[in-house]
C-alpha cells in the first residue's frame, strides 16, 4: 500500500453495537482466521508476529475477535487466549460446526452431539465460563437443520454460550433459526465487489442482528489506478482496501468488519480505516462502481456455467 493513514487509529471511531442487545462492542473488530499457517493449517510462519498482532488489539481499541475451532484448528483459540486470556475489555466470537482433514479442507458436521462439543472444547481452550457469542460456521446439508438449532437452544439454556449467530445463512434459515433460538449475529461473505448478501444484510439491519461480513477488505478490479476508488483514496490520503473498509461500515449501523492479518503493520492501516469519513457522495458513487463490479463477475461467471 502507498498512503495510508494509521495515525493515532482507534477502532472505537467506528462506533458501538449491542450483540444481541446487551453486549458492546466497537464495530471495527478482528478476524483472527490468518493468524495460522498455509491453508489456514497449523501453526504460523511468524508465531512471534502473530501474538504481537493479538496483544496489539486492545490498544487499538480492538474488542471483538472473531475466530473458529477450525482455523488451525484450535491453533487461533489457543493464541489469543496466550495472548489475551482473560480478555479484560475484549469480547471473543468462535464458531464450530467445520471439520478439518488437511489445508484448505473445510468439511461441516452438523450433529447436534458433534456441535455441543465443539463449544465446550471452545470454552476449554478459550478458558471461559462462558462463550460471549458462538456461531454455527455451515448449517450441515446432511443433518436437519433443526437438529443444529435445537443443540445451539440447548448450549445457551446450558450457559456454555451467552449468545449465538449463523455463518453464509439466507433470509428464510435466519427466520428459520428464529423459531428456535434468538439469533444474535449473521456472518456471511461481503465487500464492496461481492453482493451477493445484499437482502440478508437489510434483513440483520431491520431485525438489529449483528451482520459481520467475512473478507471485507477486497476491492477487485476497483484498486487499479485511475479507478473512482483509487481517486477518493488519494484525495482522503488512504489506502484503496481502506476506503473498502470506510465503505462497508458506511454500508449500515449493524455491519461488524472483521478484517484479519498476522502483521502489526497491516492491523494498524485496517484500524485507521475507522476515522476515514466519506462523504454521502463518495459512498454513492463507491456504491454504483461495487454493483457494476459485481453484476460483471456474474455475467463472466454466467458465461462460463
Ligand atoms: N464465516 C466464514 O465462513 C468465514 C470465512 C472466511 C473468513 N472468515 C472470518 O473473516 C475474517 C476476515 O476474512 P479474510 O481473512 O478472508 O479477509 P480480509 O480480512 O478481508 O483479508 C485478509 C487478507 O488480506 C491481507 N491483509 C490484511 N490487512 C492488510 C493490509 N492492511 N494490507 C495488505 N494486506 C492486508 C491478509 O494478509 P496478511 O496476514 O499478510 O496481512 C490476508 O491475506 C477472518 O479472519 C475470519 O475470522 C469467516
Amino acid at each position: 500500500m502507498t498512503h495510508t493513514k494509521s495515525d493515532a487509529a482507534n477502532a472505537a471511531q467506528s462506533g458501538t453495537f449491542q450483540i444481541g442487545g446487551d453486549l458492546s462492542v466497537n464495530r471495527l473488530g478482528f478476524g483472527a482466521m490468518r493468524v495460522t499457517g498455509q491453508g489456514i493449517w497449523g501453526d504460523p510462519a511468524d508465531p512471534a508476529g502473530a501474538l504481537e498482532t493479538l496483544r496489539r488489539l486492545p490498544d487499538l481499541g480492538v474488542n471483538f475477535i472473531d475466530t473458529a475451532d477450525s482455523y488451525g484448528p484450535a491453533v487461533s483459540e489457543e493464541l489469543i487466549r496466550t495472548a489475551l486470556h482473560p480478555y479484560d475489555t475484549v469480547v471473543i466470537a468462535t464458531k464450530g460446526g467445520l471439520t478439518r482433514t488437511g489445508p484448505d479442507q473445510w468439511i461441516p458436521v452438523g450433529r447436534p452431539e458433534y456441535l455441543k462439543q465443539a463449544a465446550h472444547l471452545s470454552r476449554r481452550r478459550l478458558g471461559v465460563d462462558r462463550i460471549d457469542l458462538w456461531q454455527l460456521h455451515r448449517i450441515d446439508p446432511k443433518v436437519p437443520r433443526d437438529e443444529q438449532f435445537d443443540a445451539i437452544k440447548q448450549l445457551m439454556d446450558e450457559g456454555v454460550i451467552r449468545h449465538a449467530g449463523l455463518s453464509e445463512v439466507s433470509v428464510e434459515e435466519i427466520q428459520a433459526a428464529q423459531q428456535v433460538f434468538p439469533v444474535s449475529t449473521v456472518q456471511n461473505l461481503y465487500n464492496l465487489v461481492t453482493r451477493q448478501s445484499e437482502a440478508v444484510l437489510d434483513y440483520c439491519e431491520t431485525n438489529n442482528i449483528g451482520f459481520i461480513p467475512w473478507y471485507p477488505l477486497a476491492a477487485g478490479g476497483l484498486a487499479r489506478e485511475g479507478s473512482v476508488l483509487s481517486s477518493v483514496a488519494a484525495r482522503l490520503n488512504a489506502s484503496p482496501s481502506q476506503v473498502a473498509l470506510a465503505w462497508v461500515l458506511k454500508r449500515s449501523p449493524v455491519m461488524l468488519p472483521i478484517p484479519g492479518t498476522g502483521k502489526v503493520k497491516h492491523l494498524e492501516e485496517n484500524v485507521a480505516a475507522a476515522h476515514l469519513t466519506l462523504t454521502d457522495e463518495d459512498f454513492r458513487a463507491l456504491d454504483e462502481v461495487g454493483q457494476q463490479e459485481w453484476q460483471a463477475q456474474q455475467a463472466k461467471k454466467g458465461k462460463k456455467d
